[in-house]
């Protein structure tokens, strides 16, 4: 029987965080590419040789190129620069856009039937490059953003109530960045509504911080951005792909007139299964959550249109 194949472009610390988790849940082969010469192929012998500790038995290689890249099921994306000093938003798209685009020109080649996650930044607007690039349908090129930033927001909701992670259930939708839009009146914990449980000022406290929550490690780390998070909703996806597990959750999709917008990558609820994203869950949102939503979706569309892809 074959097992499953799964690709990393960029192997810095989203990418190899991913593989390691991919490893110890023992869900694929993991390749992992990135350009610099030797760390790909250092931190995949590492991780293989966590193997005997782990009890995995998957095979991890590290590479620069994408010869071993050939056939893989799913390709998780990461490969980008942050933003540096003296470098604009337009720099950092204009930088993304040539390096997701190219990493997306030989993912179409070597495994043309391949489900994509995008994990670059900025994380929509990257999904229309690799979207364009590969011309992959919209099934699959999904963008994880949603995963994340709904993470962050359960998080902070346990913390608040001190009670347990696994019964805080809710979702965050729209573009990640300041826009992104938590969803207080569909949050429970363990099924009594959020909006019993806590006053409105905490709630908007939670739902601030969560729009934050990228800015908020960046400024403790001071040298890059989360990973442990980032990596661990990436492999949630995966792991909902490659077991068909039909999961809902809230990813970027390229919108073909769902809530009310075409043409546009955003987080919305989907369900991710061997076929990627199999179905666009259309929540009944109020007046409220779709003008936010409609927000979110013009700070993207901004973006976009700054790519000005032909
Ligand atoms: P990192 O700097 O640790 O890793 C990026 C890696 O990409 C580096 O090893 C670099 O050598 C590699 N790379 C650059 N150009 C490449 C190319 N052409 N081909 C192959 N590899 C290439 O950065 P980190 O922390 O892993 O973040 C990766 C990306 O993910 C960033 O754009 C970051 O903003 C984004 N991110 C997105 C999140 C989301 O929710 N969507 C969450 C966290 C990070
Ligand atoms: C985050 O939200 C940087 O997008 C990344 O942590």
């Amino acid at each position: 029987m074959r097992r499953n194949k799964v690709t990393i472009v960029g192997a810095g610390n989203v990418g190899a965080t991913c593989a390691h988790w991919i490893a110890s849940k023992e869900l694929a082969d993991v390749v992992l590419v990135d350009i610099v010469e030797g760390m790909p192929q250092g931190k995949a012998l590492d991780l293989m040789q966590s193997g005997p500790v782990e009890d995995f038995d998957l095979r991890v290689v590290g590479t620069n190129g994408y010869e071993e890249t050939k056939g893989s099921d799913v390709v998780v994306i990461t490969s980008g620069v942050p933003r540096k000093p003296g470098m604009s938003r337009d720099d950092l798209l204009a930088t993304n856009k040539k390096i997701v685009g190219d990493v997306s020109t030989q993912i179409a080649k070597y495994s043309p039937d391949a489900i994509l996650i995008i994990i670059s930044n900025p994380l929509d607007a990257m999904c229309h490059v690799a979207k364009h690039v590969t011309k992959f349908p919209r099934e699959r090129v999904v963008g994880m953003a949603g995963v994340l930033d709904t993470a962050r927001y359960k998080t902070f909701v346990a913390m608040e109530l001190g009670v347990s992670v696994e019964d805080v259930h809710g979702m965050v939708l729209g573009g990640h960045g300041d826009t992104m839009v938590p969803l207080p009146r569909h949050t429970s914990v363990a099924g009594i509504p959020l909006t019993e449980l806590l006053p409105k000022e905490k709630i908007d406290a939670i739902v601030k911080r969560t729009a934050n929550g990228g800015a908020e490690i960046v400024s403790l780390l001071k040298t890059g951005s989360a990973y442990y998070a980032p990596a661990a909703s990436s492999v949630a996806m995966v792991e909902s792909i490659l077991k068909d597990k039909k999961r809902v959750l809230p990813c970027a999709v390229l919108l073909n007139g769902e809530y009310g917008h075409k043409d546009l990558f955003i987080g919305v609820p989907v369900v991710l299964g061997a076929r990627g994203v199999e179905r666009v869950i259309e929540m009944k949102l109020n007046a409220d959550e779709k003008a936010m939503l409609d927000k979110s979706a013009n700070a993207v569309r901004e973006l976009v249109t700054a790519l000005k892809l032909e």
